[in-house]
């Protein structure tokens, strides 16, 4: 017989201890144009090249990424802290989740990408799977942008910087 799942809660503590860098997942088209802080990112395959992402289907951006069938992935550098904070609905200055409150480039594919990020991957969505809470979008990459910027991190509720060993 299948064991019962750990407890949510014991399964967030656990998790909440990995280090990610974080991403804001930005999308445009006739659905409109949303952005959304994740940290569940991955590269899945690089021959074809996908990549994937992870968001909660009670998210309004689950609409707009089903609706317009493409999406950008901007890895934040240690300095767009901003970003990360707006678009999980938290910023210092301006309303949540207003494009007006950053500075945007636009992409290959038209998307709005992030003007100084680590890198950035232009997708269209090549397929898409609910698990659990949240819908899996794996994105067939379009065009990919290597920045200068050192990656901005998360681990345990807070935002950090890479340090680099000792000796490294
Ligand atoms: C560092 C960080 C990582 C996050 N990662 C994800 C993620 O991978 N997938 C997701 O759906 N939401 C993720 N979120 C949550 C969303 O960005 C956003 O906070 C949420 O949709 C807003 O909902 P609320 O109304 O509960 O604040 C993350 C938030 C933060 C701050």
């Amino acid at each position: 017989m299948a064991k019962p799942p750990v407890a949510p809660q014991d399964f967030v503590a656990a998790m909440g201890l990995a280090a990610t860098g974080v991403s804001v997942v930005t999308t445009d088209g006739p659905s409109g144009r949303f952005g959304l802080t994740v940290s569940a990112v991955s590269s899945v395959s690089a021959e074809p090249p996908l990549v994937l992402i992870c968001v909660n289907r009670k998210s309004p951006a689950v609409a707009a990424l089903d609706g317009n069938g493409t999406f950008a992935v901007n890895l934040l550098g240690a300095d767009n802290r901003a970003y990360a904070e707006n678009f999980s609905g938290r910023p210092r200055e301006g309303k949540p989740f207003d494009f007006g409150n950053h500075a945007w480039r636009e992409g290959e594919t038209g998307l709005p990408l992030v003007d100084d990020a680590t890198a950035i991957f232009e997708c269209e969505t090549h397929d898409s799977l609910d698990a659990g809470t949240h819908r899996i979008y794996i994105g067939r990459v379009i065009a990919a942008h290597k920045g200068e910027a050192e990656p901005l991190v998360y681990c345990n509720r807070a935002f950090r910087r890479i340090v680099n060993h000792e000796g490294n």
